[in-house]
Order: C-alpha cells, then sequence, then structure tokens
C-alpha cells in the first residue's frame, strides 16, 4: 500500500500535527517533506502538550521512523534543543532520521531574514524569523550548505567562506551590520552541532522507498498550507517552499504514482497569521470570540492570528490543486457556542460572480465573499465521538461543506486530544 500525504488546505495551523499523529498509528514512517521550524505542529495526548517544530509528529511512536526529507531546510541548533525536548518528556527520538541533502538554515539566513523584514517596513509579510526564505534563497542560488556537509569539515569551511563572502557583503554594506565571523559559525556548527547531528544523517530517499518496496506505510506530513504555497499560495505572502501534496515528490524523493491517499485539513473556520490577503476575514466580536475560544496564537511565536468564515472557494482550488481524497475538519467544536454560521460560497468582484479563485491577484485582493448562513448547534460536542452522536445542525454543516466542496469529510476533529475526533466513514 503506497503512500498517505497530510496537507493544509489554507494559510497554517489547520491541525496537521494532531492529524499526522493520529493517522501515523498506522504507519511505519513518518516524512516531513518541506519548511523548517516555521511550523508549529501541537499534539495533546494523555493531557501532555508537545510543540513540534521539526521533527515528524509520527516521533511519539514506537514503531514509527520519523523522517526529515531532503526538502527541509534545518537549523541543526534548533534540531537538537527539539531532541532534547522531548526526550526530557520521555519521548525516545533516536529512530528520527535526518536527509544528508536537507539544507542548513545558518545564523546568516536568520538575521537576513529579520532585517529584510525590517527594510519592508509596512509592506513586510510577517515572516516567522526563521531564516527560511533565505535559506531556500541560498539552495536556489547553489551557495546553500548542506546537512551532509556537516560530516566534512572542510568542504563546510570552503562554502561556509564562499556563502559569507557574499552575506557579509550584503550585512555590512546594505543594513549596515557586523559582519559574521566564518570561525564562530565553524565552531558552533561543526564542533557543537556536528558530532549530535551526525548519528541522525541517513540516505532518507533510500530509506523511504526501502520501506515502501517491503508493504511499509509511510505517511508524508505538510507544513505550512496550500495558500502558503510559494507557487499557488497568496504571493508574495507565502513561505518559500512547496507545501502542497506535489512538494512531498520533491522534498521527500518519491514519484506521484507512489501516492495513494491525501488528506487535506481543513479547519471549520480559517485563520491566519503574517500579512496577505484574505476574503473572510472577521473584524468583529465573532472574530475575537474565535481567538478566544480557539485559542488562535502562533504555537511558536505566539502572534495572534486572523480569523474568518470558512472558504469553500479556496477550498476548491485547495482540491485540485492538491487532488485532494479526502478532507478532515478540525476545530469544529470551537463553533460551539455560535448562534449562526458563516460559509462563503464565492466571491464578487468586478460586477461577476467567481466560484473559483480569480487568477488574476487584484481581482483577488478586491474579491468581496457571497456568504451561505447556516443555524448554528449551540452544544458542547467536545466529547461526541460518533457521527450519530453530533447535533443535527453540525451534521448539516459538514455536509454543507462536503456539497460546497466536492471531497469528503472523513476525519473530524472536536477537540485538541488525541482521541477528540470522529471517523465519518465507519
Ligand atoms: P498545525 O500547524 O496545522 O499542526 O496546527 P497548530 O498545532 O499550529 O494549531 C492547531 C491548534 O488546534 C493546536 O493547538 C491543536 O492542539 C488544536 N487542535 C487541533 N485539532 C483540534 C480540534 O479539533 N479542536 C480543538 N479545539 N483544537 C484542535
Ligand atoms: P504550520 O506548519 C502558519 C507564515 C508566516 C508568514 C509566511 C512566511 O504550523 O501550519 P516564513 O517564516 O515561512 O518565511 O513566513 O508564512 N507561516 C505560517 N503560518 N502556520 C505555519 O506553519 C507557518 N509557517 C509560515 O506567518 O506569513
Ligand atoms: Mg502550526
Amino acid at each position: 500500500m503506497p503512500a498517505t500525504i497530510v496537507v493544509g488546505t489554507q494559510w497554517g495551523d489547520e491541525g496537521k500535527g494532531k492529524f499526522t499523529d493520529l493517522i501515523a498509528r498506522d504507519m511505519n514512517m513518518v516524512v516531513r517533506y518541506q519548511g523548517g521550524h516555521n511550523a508549529g505542529h501541537t499534539l495533546v495526548v494523555d493531557g501532555q502538550s508537545f510543540a513540534l517544530q521539526l521533527v515528524p509528529s509520527g516521533v511519539l511512536y514506537e514503531h514509527t521512523t520519523p523522517v526529515i526529507g531532503n526538502g527541509v531546510v534545518v537549523d541543526p541548533r534548533v534540531l537538537l534543543a527539539e531532541i532534547d525536548m522531548l526526550t526530557s518528556k520521555g519521548v525516545d527520538c533516536s529512530r528520527l532520521k535526518v536527509s544528508g541533502n536537507a539544507h542548513l538554515i545558518m545564523p546568516y539566513h536568520q538575521q537576513l531574514d529579520a532585517l529584510h523584514e525590517r527594510h519592508l517596513g509596512a509592506a513586510k509579510l510577517g515572516t516567522t524569523k526563521r531564516g527560511i526564505g533565505p535559506t531556500y534563497a541560498d539552495k536556489a542560488m547553489r551557495t546553500g550548505i548542506r546537512v551532509q556537509d556537516l560530516l566534512d569539515p572542510k568542504i563546510f569551511r570552503q562554502k561556509l567562506e564562499v556563502a559569507l563572502q557574499h552575506h557579509n557583503k550584503v550585512l555590512t554594506k546594505v543594513f549596515n551590520r557586523l559582519p559574521i565571523d566564518v570561525d564562530t559559525v565553524a565552531t558552533e556548527y561543526l564542533e557543537e552541532c556536528a558530532p549530535r547531528v551526525s548519528g541522525f544523517i541517513a540516505d532518507t530517499v533510500a530509506l523511504v522507498h526501502d520501506n515502501l518496496e517491503s508493504g511499509g506505510q509511510v505517511l508524508f506530513e505538510g507544513a505550512q498550507a496550500t495558500f502558503l504555497d510559494l507557487d499557488h499560495g497568496t504571493y508574495p505572502f507565502v513561505t518559500s517552499s512547496n507545501p502542497v501534496a506535489g512538494g512531498a515528490c520533491v522534498g521527500a524523493g518519491i514519484g506521484p504514482r507512489d501516492i495513494s491517499r491525501i488528506i487535506g485539513i481543513a479547519k471549520a473556520y480559517v485563520t491566519r497569521v503574517g500579512a496577505g490577503p484574505f476574503p473572510t476575514e472577521l473584524f468583529d466580536e465573532v472574530g475575537d470570540y474565535l481567538i478566544d475560544v480557539g485559542h488562535e496564537y502562533g504555537t511558536n511565536t505566539g502572534r495572534r492570528r486572523r480569523t474568518g468564515w470558512f472558504d469553500a472557494v479556496m477550498m476548491r482550488q485547495a482540491v485540485r490543486l492538491n487532488s485532494l481524497s479526502e478532507i478532515a475538519l478540525t476545530k469544529l467544536d470551537i463553533l460551539d457556542g455560535l448562534d449562526t454560521i458563516k460559509v462563503c460560497v464565492a466571491y464578487e468582484a468586478d460586477g461577476q460572480t467567481y466560484e473559483h479563485i480569480p487568477y488574476h491577484q487584484t481581482v483577488f485582493h478586491a474579491a468581496q465573499p457571497v456568504y451561505e448562513e447556516l443555524p448554528g448547534w449551540r452544544t458542547d460536542i467536545s466529547a461526541v465521538t460518533e457521527p450519530d452522536g453530533l447535533p443535527s445542525a453540525a451534521a448539516e454543516y459538514i455536509a454543507f461543506l462536503e456539497d460546497q466542496i466536492g471531497v469528503p469529510i472523513r476525519l473530524v476533529g472536536v477537540g485538541p486530544g488525541r482521541t477528540q475526533f470522529l471517523d465519518r466513514a465507519v
């Protein structure tokens, strides 16, 4: 049985971590394929909360091998801190594998990310300032340093010197900052990080294929989301990788025929953190309610998320871009306290109605949502585990979304805990 992908369908923080953890129960390998520690994936197991940034969400099961694929960008200092954090909570990280081809986030990447944001002023993107964009830029420029370079101090130093020749000019001459010292970075990466990271470095492409060929179950865990995708998202308000399902092929080294199931994770409403267009954004007390009740603050950065109604137009696009075979709807319980719930079914712009995302971004930026209003259920559903146990209005809300999107909603989240979900397929 080939591979499964979990992919975010909105602007991130849909609950990918929780559902990856849940689905990983039946997998023996969980692979991250893009992004870095800009991700924050929260798992709540037996009341204990784990906020993961780099380590795949399958790490909590002893029967899974967590893999960081070639498409990920890795800050080794953050990786080691996360391993230490997990170990202190009793999680065994010894099975973790990291691709030697993954690119390293270097201290100058992080500094440049923050400086670039400041330089943009009011036009800033609202990045996580983790160095993600500059690291992928160096990868595309072919001046990046890869995880496997940690194993060869001579090569590492050579590459670092070349990179710093350029970046130090930018730091000093463009941003009026002090240059970064080669020796300081080399010492930190080669002497402090490399001895510990080296034990995790592996040919992850071979691992994934050996596992698939021997009948193993592989789950690919997307970070970020469809509308943060560098190619398909709301550019330039996007991340610098390809979170869409196709990104798993490039970022882990598999072909499309290896994939059989693609699960889109969608929140029952929408959130976004950082700048950029958001047609269904709420600025009223309902928006405040979603933030308060949904605890909509960034897992890592603590930033207040922006909130809005569910957007079926975006979801139709997410279905196309990812070939979604099903949807997992999360945080339905957060809508418990609302009298009525709106769903955006189309956009209006330029006197036209759009059922799919308008191609031109000027039109998209001006799009006004067309809403249908549905009754709320005003009942606590957080303990419901069977579809029959849902209030009829909640069941109707799910059916309405399904009808709008055209893809089955199989799993539904009713709370953060591992057991707080229902499976509509059984
Ligand atoms: P991710 O980045 O997609 O993994 O999502 P985050 O972990 O950043 O944010 C999702 C938040 O919602 C986390 O705090 C989860 O514990 C929580 N969560 C996930 N699913 C549900 C759900 O169905 N109901 C509730 N109330 N919380 C959920
Ligand atoms: P998970 O995996 C939500 C957003 C940032 C910013 C934009 C670019 O937890 O869903 P970057 O640092 O990547 O260059 O920032 O992308 N962003 C996220 N928003 N969830 C995430 O990850 C995100 N990762 C990046 O807020 O708008
Ligand atoms: Mg998150």
